[in-house]
């Protein structure tokens, strides 16, 4: 399973991207406004950083609009992913966009038939948002368990790349339903790091040496 960290912000990308956990970006227009600078020079520079995927998102909502921005957009670096809004127009914009050579992210998939259609229309990516289908009751895990079925049923090239990830047991909930992709804010990944007893285990291991190393020290003198 590949994971992607969902945030525009550099020096975040960077410290996890050293520890190699970090296959692919994913941005968006709130992500990108957070960060001071030009959205090109972001993603450039976040492209130059990551060696995966890197999903910008067009702002546009007309057919004309959406090509025209994945066009500029795909310029700026090869593994520039076009994220494009499940829309009817964005549908359309898929299809162009990715007869033209650009890959596409869809995004803001809310349900498998959405899902469905998006594969259909030429999306690389399909990212169901299951934190917000949470937030309003319905469990958003659900729609990942029935895209992952839908992409084995027909052996869909579109992966599944889970997005709206709130917590790490969200990105365990995808990876053991099959998603291929999780991606999610640098904090869920900095947790999935974390656990009391491996740090109660360090310091036992360190307080033991360091005793041994001691109680040696005093034999020998
Ligand atoms: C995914 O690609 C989106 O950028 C993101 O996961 C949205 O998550 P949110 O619901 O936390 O804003």
């Amino acid at each position: 399973m590949k994971l992607f960290l969902d945030t525009a912000n550099l020096a975040q990308i960077k410290r996890l991207n050293q520890m190699g956990v970090v296959d692919g970006v994913t941005t968006n227009p709130t992500l990108v406004a957070k960060e001071p600078g030009e959205f090109e020079e972001i993603v450039s520079a976040i492209c130059r950083e990551v060696k995966g995927d890197v999903s910008a998102e067009v702002v546009s909502t007309n057919f004309e609009g959406m090509v025209a921005e994945a066009k500029r957009l795909s310029t700026i670096a090869a593994n520039v992913v076009v994220k494009v809004p499940m829309i009817p127009e964005g549908l359309r914009a898929t299809k162009a966009i990715s007869q033209a050579g650009i890959r596409v992210n869809m995004t803001l998939v809310f349900s498998a038939n959405q899902g469905l259609l998006a594969a259909k229309a030429g999306a690389s990516f399909i990212s169901p948002f299951i934190g917000r289908l949470d937030d309003i009751g319905q469990r958003g895990m659900e729609v990942v368990e029935d895209l992952v079925k839908i992409r084995d049923n027909y052996h869909l090239k579109a992966e599944v790349l889970v997005g709206s990830i709130r917590h790490p047991q969200h990105v365990l909930e995808a990876a053991k339903a099959g998603a291929d992709i999780a991606t999610m804010p640098p904090e869920v990944m900095e947790k999935m790091m974390q656990h009391p007893l491996t740090d109660a285990g360090l310091k036992r291991f360190l307080e033991d040496w360091e005793k041994a190393k001691k109680a040696k020290a005093s034999i020998t003198v």
